[in-house]
């Protein structure tokens, strides 16, 4: 099995190479070889068995070797994400747009339609704080990137249609806690409340402490991006798109789940409302009433509790490290 990931150098595209790399094999078929593509060419993951190829370049034009003949599985997770799709326009259209076009076109170049996993977004829908999305939501996105997920999902969920590719598109939650440093998107908060504090530093809350947030924990997405990849797809029909299983908590939840791991560490949360961020995050749904994941094989979320302690045991050395080196 051939595999590739697009923006592989990132948070999930890492966790995805690191989880190809220990156990060999996908869906119980052995992996063959694994090309990373990213911005910068993406690191290599520990272990790996098979042959991994790291190629660096631009999604919206991409090299025919980011997609090579063979590939049976193509993870497409580059993107521009969501404070920096809304600060520019051009360029959150031009990778989160025309980039998945251009995976569009690799795909229908290869002999054998590839199965293609996207990730897609939580920030595609809107409702806000009362909102509990059912499976059929209608996507009306309040941002930009939200606009250009929902966009790309059309395009790709009418390319499986015409067989020329096979696609799962997964509308990921919040995915906390990220590791290393805060980034562009606009929940950057949500992770950095509760990573800063276990690195003993302060980290600023600009929402309430009732302000609820859909979220998943990286393990849990990793899980969901891989049965995405190898799942029986004969069942989905036309409707390609799937709200996971993830949670929603409040932010205060999120802090007592903090202190019951780490006891006094919420301590160096500090409130300060920021209205530019509470107006990107407040457009979000704040829960989903997923029906129809479970059946198709996606796995139940963990408590907060684990997904903290999961932070502390996958992440958190490595990101200290890469914070005091930079
Ligand atoms: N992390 C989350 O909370 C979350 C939530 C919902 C959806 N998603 C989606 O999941 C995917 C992965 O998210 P992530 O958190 O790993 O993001 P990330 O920013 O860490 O990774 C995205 C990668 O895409 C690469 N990229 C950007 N522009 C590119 C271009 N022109 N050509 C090639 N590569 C390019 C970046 O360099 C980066 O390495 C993204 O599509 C994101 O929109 C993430």
């Amino acid at each position: 099995m051939h595999i590739t990931i697009l923006g592989g150098a990132g948070f999930l595209g890492r966790k995805v190479a690191a989880r190809l790399a220990a156990e060999g094999a996908l869906g119980g078929c052995r992996i063959s070889s694994l090309t990373l593509f990213d911005l910068a060419a993406p690191p290599q993951p520990d272990g790996a068995t098979f042959p991994v190829h790291s190629l660096a370049g631009d999604l919206a034009e991409l090299p025919p070797a980011a997609i090579p003949p063979g590939t049976d599985v193509v993870f497409h997770l580059a993107a521009v994400v969501s404070s920096a799709a809304e600060a520019d326009y051009e360029l959150g259209r031009r990778v989160n747009v025309r980039g998945t076009d251009a995976v569009i076109d690799a795909c229908r170049r290869l002999a054998a339609p590839p199965r293609l996993v996207f990730t897609s977004s939580v920030a595609s829908f809107s409702g806000g704080q009362d909102a509990v999305l059912a499976d059929d939501a209608r996507q009306v996105p309040a941002n930009s990137y939200g606009a250009q997920k929902a966009a790309a999902e059309l395009f790709l969920a009418d390319a499986s249609r015409r067989g020329m590719l096979d696609a799962v598109l997964i509308r990921l939650p919040t995915v906390i806690v990220r590791p290393g440093r805060p980034n562009k998107a606009a929940s950057s908060f949500v992770s950095a409340i509760l990573r800063e504090p276990l690195l003993g530093l302060p980290a600023s809350l600009p929402v309430p402490d009732d302000f609820a947030v859909w979220v998943c924990s990286p393990r849990r997405a990793v899980e969901w991006l891989l049965h995405a990849a190898a799942m029986d797809t004969a069942t989905m029909g036309l409707d390609r798109g799937i709200n996971p299983p993830g949670i929603s908590a409040t932010v205060g939840q999120m802090l007592e789940a903090l202190d019951s791991v780490r006891p006094g560490a919420s301590a160096l949360v500090e409130r300060r409302p920021d209205p530019a961020v509470a107006a990107i995050v407040g457009g979000w749904p704040a829960a989903f009433a997923p029906v129809r994941a479970r059946p198709l094989g996606f796995t139940a979320h963990e408590s907060l509790a684990e997904l903290v302690q999961a932070f502390i045991d996958d992440d958190l050395e490595d990101t200290r490290r890469e914070r005091n080196a930079g």
